[in-house]
């Protein structure tokens, strides 16, 4: 449609037909079309008003959807289409390796061809738009959402933010194969306190734009198309109704012309906050706010229409709201075929298609992280073996935002190893206690593999931890297995990272293995007889104890830092019991060959603004064999009229050499990455001494110094 046409279209609108198209509902809405019950009824809707609504929660597949929007479009006054949005995180029908672990692959164009073939399976299944990415900035792990995010750096999280939205959309979502991207949840959602999900925030104004804004900025200057509200609160105001936020920040600053939606009930919810007197008071600030769809709550639905017949809201939001509404579904293309990609036939070929399978088993490869290794990795195919643990076959590890997946589908680790190592000499005891036949067992084996940790039921939305050791049952059932056999290689599921160091200490190696999709177990089972090589990074720090979160390497330099020391000291900014680092921080990662690094090599100490310096290392596979290795840039800015990270993660090229083969990697280093907020809160860089370090995680001390120059008389005046 011609943009004169929607205009016209709106303006033939009712005033409650154009409130409609600013309502979500989920799919309970539609079940049994001659029964007036249920949440029809509990929302005080008539019989035909859920078919007349814009977009619908939740639904897929397509034959229903196409039926659906028949339907639709038959009770619609204008026959507008409805938009069907849903939560295709990572994966459709075949599972990819959830979003924390996809961030340990350290490789954004990885999450492109994810987000890809996500979006193949789910356009075929009649889905106009995935609610995904998933942005939030995540150091705490006691917030069971950790799963759905990159991780804790902003840097990286943008980088994976802007490939997930092309992954999704491509050049134009109007395409084939191709649905709307969504990123969530503006903002700072990772932030709640206390890691206790739904919870406020309590964030400065520099934290929340240097930090937490980052990504949901990339994904918008990306080009997505729509952005999901947070649950949380910023500055006492719930994200929902916080007009500053989404009206200065996210349109005005940001420049973002989509749609935005609420989170589920959140309009409501500003009620239950204490910030909205009621319904009509709610429904009045979100729409000031800007918020064009209200996502199952019935604010809008029953309010917006009194509000703006008594003068109380300009019906000029209103229309603001349904135009944006109206755009994107002319973007998708469904004024001109409602059903856009809907096909039984495309489903038949693409769901869970062989190069799916395939992705989602490559990903994982690069995903799953090596943590610990004395020796005992990769096993060999005559040693003798014995899994323990009960997650060792459990299908539940694809992730609890693979909503769609068949669970009989997903591989397990025991599966895995079965199909492929058969000659190995492998015992499974799938339960977390040993009776005495699992204890001879166990004595007996040359290596034991302890799958622990958490499955898709322990992990995700409202699933926070005030304590994130393991359960006890599985730390008893790692001490009795130690009591009998020290070669253990743990392996751990789960979505967040966990305290575990004592395990990590006791153990001869340790892997993480994240929610590793549907075939992820298959990387596993080769990356533990080695016929992978594992190259992820952790995209999260593991702490020592909960004690220490929020913790992130990206920590700042106290008036009283610690020097460096192993042990307590007192006065200075330090713990008593364990030490400031984490256990395994961000970038951490192990290989099974070496990589070696020359030192740091600048083409110039020094540079000033529109000019560059490109540092570069030469990187050396000097084991004995293959692999892939994040080369990481970090770089510190030594003084600034604001405190500054102690060190930020700044760059990454993800490279494969093959043994013996060495490798020259470069980062230009421009003015533009040494902005911050700075004292007056202006986004901008300080002359002044630099470090970076190039190396394999964010502990190296592979360094250089430069300088940034002030800006010459010349350029100020040009400027
Ligand atoms: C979650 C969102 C999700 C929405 C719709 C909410 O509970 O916070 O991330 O997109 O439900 O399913």
């Amino acid at each position: 449609m011609e943009q004169i046409e929607l205009e016209n279209l709106l303006k033939d609108m009712s005033l409650s037909e154009k409130i409609e198209q600013l309502v979500q509902l989920h799919g309970g809405f539609y079940g049994e079309t001659d029964n007036y019950t249920g949440p029809v009824v509990d929302f005080h809707m008539t019989k035909e008003q859920p078919y007349r609504i814009g977009s619908i929660l939740g639904e897929h597949g397509a034959q229903k959807l196409k039926d659906l929007q028949d339907r639709m479009m038959e009770l619609q006054p204008h026959h507008i289409p409805a938009l069907f949005m849903a939560d295709v995180i990572h994966g459709y029908r075949t599972a990819f390796p959830a979003p924390i672990g996809i961030g340990s692959s350290f490789h954004p164009e990885l999450a492109e061809k994810i987000c890809e073939a996500v979006a193949r399976e789910a356009a075929a299944a009649g889905v106009h738009v995935t609610f995904s990415p998933m942005v939030d900035l995540a150091c705490d792990s006691r917030w069971g959402r950790c799963m759905e995010s990159t991780g804790e750096d902003p840097w990286l999280n943008a980088r994976f933010a802007e490939s997930m939205v092309r992954g999704f959309q491509g050049d134009d979502y109007g395409k084939k194969g191709r649905v709307a991207s969504c990123v969530k949840h503006f903002a700072a959602y990772g932030a709640v306190q206390s890691g206790r999900d739904y919870n406020v925030t309590e964030l400065s104004e520099r934290t929340l734009f240097e930090d937490y804004l980052v990504s949901y900025r990339a994904a918008v200057s990306a080009g997505v198309s729509m952005v999901m509200t947070a649950f949380n609160t910023i500055n006492r105001i719930p994200c929902t109704t916080n007009k500053w936020l989404m009206r200065k920040v996210l349109r005005e600053d940001m420049g973002f012309t989509g749609v935005l939606i609420s989170d589920y009930g959140a309009v409501g919810e500003s009620i239950t906050h204490g910030s909205s007197e009621d319904l009509r008071d709610a429904a009045k600030k979100a729409m000031e706010a800007g918020c064009d769809i209200d996502m199952m709550s019935e604010c809008y639905l029953h309010q917006l229409e009194g509000l703006v017949r008594a003068g109380e809201l300009d019906e000029s939001l209103v229309d603001e709201a349904v135009m944006r509404i109206l755009a994107l579904k002319n973007q998708l293309g469904l004024f001109e075929n409602p059903y856009k990609d809907a096909s039984t036939e495309d489903e038949e070929k693409v769901l869970f298609c062989e190069e799916h399978q395939e992705l989602s088993r490559r990903a994982a490869e690069e995903c799953i992280v090596l943590l610990k290794n004395e020796g005992v990795l990769p096993l060999t195919e005559d040693r003798k073996v014995v899994v323990v643990g009960s997650l060792a076959d459990d299908r539940e590890i694809t992730g609890s935002w693979a909503l769609f997946v068949k669970k009989e589908q997903t591989v397990t680790f025991k599966q895995a190893i079965k199909e492929l190592y058969p000659g190995a000499h492998v015992e499974f005891i799938l339960s977390d206690s040993l009776d005495e036949a699992g204890v001879d067992a166990v004595k007996n084996a040359d290596r034991v593999i302890l799958v622990l940790g958490e499955n898709q039921s322990t992990t995700g939305e409202s699933k926070s931890l005030a304590d994130i050791s393991l359960p006890r049952e599985q730390r008893e059932l790692f001490d009795r297995v130690y009591e009998e056999n020290k070669n253990i290689v743990t392996v751990l599921f789960g979505g967040r990272p966990l305290a575990i160091p004592e395990v990590a200490e006791k153990s001869a190696a340790l892997i993480e293995g994240w929610l590793p999709g549907s075939c992820g177990c298959y990387a596993l089972a080769d990356i533990l007889f080695g016929r992978v090589n594992p190259s992820g990074k952790l995209s999260m720090s593991f702490p020592h104890c909960t004690g220490q979160l929020p913790i992130s390497y990206r920590q700042f330099s106290t008036g009283r830092p610690k020097p460096p020391v192993d042990h307590y000291i007192p006065f200075v900014s330090n713990y008593m019991d364990v030490p400031n680092t984490p256990l395994y921080p961000f970038g951490y990662g192990l290989s099974y060959t070496v990589f070696e690094y020359s030192e740091v090599t600048l083409d110039k100490n020094s540079f000033s603004k529109g000019e560059k310096i490109t540092a570069s290392v030469v990187v050396k596979n000097a084991g004995r064999m293959d692999g892939m290795e994040a080369v990481q840039l970090y770089i510190r800015d030594m003084k600034g009229s604001v405190v500054r990270p102690l060190r930020e993660f700044k760059g990454v090229e993800k490279i494969f050499l093959k043994k013996g083969e060495e490798r020259e990697v470069r980062f230009d280093i421009t003015e533009d990455m040494l902005r911050f907020y700075d004292i007056n809160m202006d986004f901008v860089s300080e002359p002044g001494d630099f470090t970076l370090w190039i190396g394999d995680s964010s502990l190296t001390e592979n360094g250089a110094k430069f300088r940034l120059l002030p800006q010459r008389q010349e350029q100020l005046q040009e400027v």
